[in-house]
Parts: structure tokens; C-alpha cells; sequence
């Protein structure tokens, strides 16, 4: 089952643009360098009016002399458990280590918290997050949204272990096409846009199964991608959801 409309390509666009939104937030103050400028426009990234139900994480692993040092943004929902994009540049690929530590955002169950992500170690159930515990049980894998395979350093890859990163996805489809689909953007950013900023947003499409009675199991995933010249002009964009990719 494939939905993959015009018009929905045109969402994914305006998603990764950014001129969508009339909300004005949070991303923009702490790390609007996730998103694209195209045009020189400055954008807001696509939010929602439900700021208590939607949280902007900029994704922090840890501080540099007082101040968090930012690796990727993340539109979290927290009545669903499950990030609804998350925003990242491309670099270039580098080999990782997969540390496979997972963490969780302690300042979505606590506003007083530190802002960096603190690890899961089999953390008990949270009221606006998923934990670790929650996938035990089920047979799905913690999707990555923004994943291993396109991060920048290796802290940046230890960063995207993270559970509002992360949704509930078919192992098959996980090792399978999600892996495919990827390595292919990877390989189309790093041939077809060398010298370009390079912006991907990778989100999810809410189902209406969830595991553990409160972990929202997307039906889709979906990703998207814009290169930007040195004049912030479209050098090329692309979307892709579960299965198909289209270029426009
Ligand atoms: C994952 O997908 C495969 C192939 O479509 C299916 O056989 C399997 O049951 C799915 N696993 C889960 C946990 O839904």
C-alpha cells in the first residue's frame, strides 16, 4: 500500500522548506542551522499549534564549556511517542561505531531538567516518552529517523540513539528497503550536490496500532532531501516514502 500523491510530495517539500508554518518556535532561536534556507528566505520549520503535545528538540548528547552542542532537531509528539521528523545536514558519510546506547529527552517528563539526552538504562515507563521497556515486548526495532548511517561524527552518530528519534518499524523493512533507501540518499547527496549545504528531514506517518498499549506504530516513513548552491538556490530536492522515491 503506497500513498504517494502530488500533493503529498508537495508536503514533504514544503516540510523540508520550511514555508509552512505560522508558529513561530523554539527551533529557530537554539538551532536553526537543521533547516534550509532556500531562497535566503528565512522559514520556520513546520510545527504544530499543540505546543504541549508537540515538542522542538535540539538534539544535545553532551556540553562543550557550559554550552550543549546541538547534532540534529526533532518535532517531537508526545501523546503518540513518536517523533514526527527530525532534521539534520548531510556532511558525507564516515564509518561509526553503532554504540547501540539508548537515551531519552529527561526535559520532555521534566521541564527542569538538563538538556542533554541521559541514558536509558532500562528506565522505567515515562508519561511523555517512549523508554526502551516499551519495545521489549513487541517485535518492532527502534527505528532510527536520523540515522547512523549519515551522521557527521561519531557523536553525532551516539546522538541518534535516542528514543525521540525513534519509532517503532518492521525489522525486515528496517534491514531491507529503510536500508536501501538511506544509502541511496547518501550516495545521490555525495555525488550529485558535492559543495552543497545538504538538508534531509526524515519523519514518520502515525498508524493506529501501538505497542505496549502506548507507542504509536507509524504506517509510514518517509524522507526527503534539498541541496542548496552557494547562492541558497535549489540545486536539487527529493522525496521518498516507505518505497518509492521520486525526484522533482
Ligand atoms: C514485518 O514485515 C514482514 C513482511 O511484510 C512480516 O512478515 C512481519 O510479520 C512483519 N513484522 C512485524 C513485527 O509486524
Amino acid at each position: 500500500m503506497i500513498l504517494f500523491t502530488p500533493g503529498l510530495l508537495l508536503l514533504l517539500l514544503l516540510a523540508l522548506s520550511g514555508c509552512f508554518s505560522e508558529v513561530v518556535d523554539d527551533f529557530l532561536n537554539k538551532c536553526p542551522q537543521f533547516f534550509a534556507n532556500p531562497g535566503k528566505t528565512v522559514c520556520t520549520p513546520t510545527v504544530f499549534p499543540d505546543k504541549n503535545r508537540y515538542k522542538q528538540i535540539c538534539q544535545s548528547l553532551y556540553e562543550e564549556q557550559g554550552v550543549y552542542v546541538y547534532e540534529y532537531a526533532t518535532l517531537y509528539d508526545t501523546a503518540n511517542k513518536i517523533p514526527v521528523y527530525s532534521a539534520y545536514k548531510f556532511e558525507g558519510k564516515i564509518d561509526c561505531t553503532r554504540d547501540d546506547t539508548w537515551y531519552f529527552e529527561p526535559q520532555l517528563d521534566n521541564p527542569k531538567a538538563e538538556g542533554t539526552m541521559k541514558r536509558d538504562n532500562n528506565a522505567d515507563l515515562l508519561s511523555n516518552q517512549a523508554v526502551s521497556k516499551d519495545y521489549i515486548k513487541s517485535r518492532f526495532h527502534k527505528g532510527h529517523l536520523a540515522p547512523v548511517s549519515h551522521a557527521r561524527t561519531q557523536e553525532c552518530s551516539d546522538a541518534t540513539f535516542t528514543l525521540t528519534n525513534a519509532a517503532p518499524q518492521n525489522g525486515s523493512f528496517n534491514s531491507g528497503k529503510w536500508r536501501v533507501t538511506e544509502a541511496k540518499v547518501a550516495e545521490i547527496l555525495e555525488e550529485k550536490c558535492a559543495g552543497n549545504s545538504r538538508y534531509i528531514v526524515t519523519g514518520v506517518v502515525p498508524g493506529t496500532k501501538k505497542i505496549n498499549n502506548r507507542v504509536c506504530v507509524p504506517s509510514f516513513f518517509w524522507t526527503a532531501y534539498i541541496c542548496l548552491d552557494n547562492n541558497q538556490q535549489d540545486a536539487a530536492a527529493c522525496a521518498s516514502m516507505s518505497e518509492v522515491f521520486t525526484c522533482i
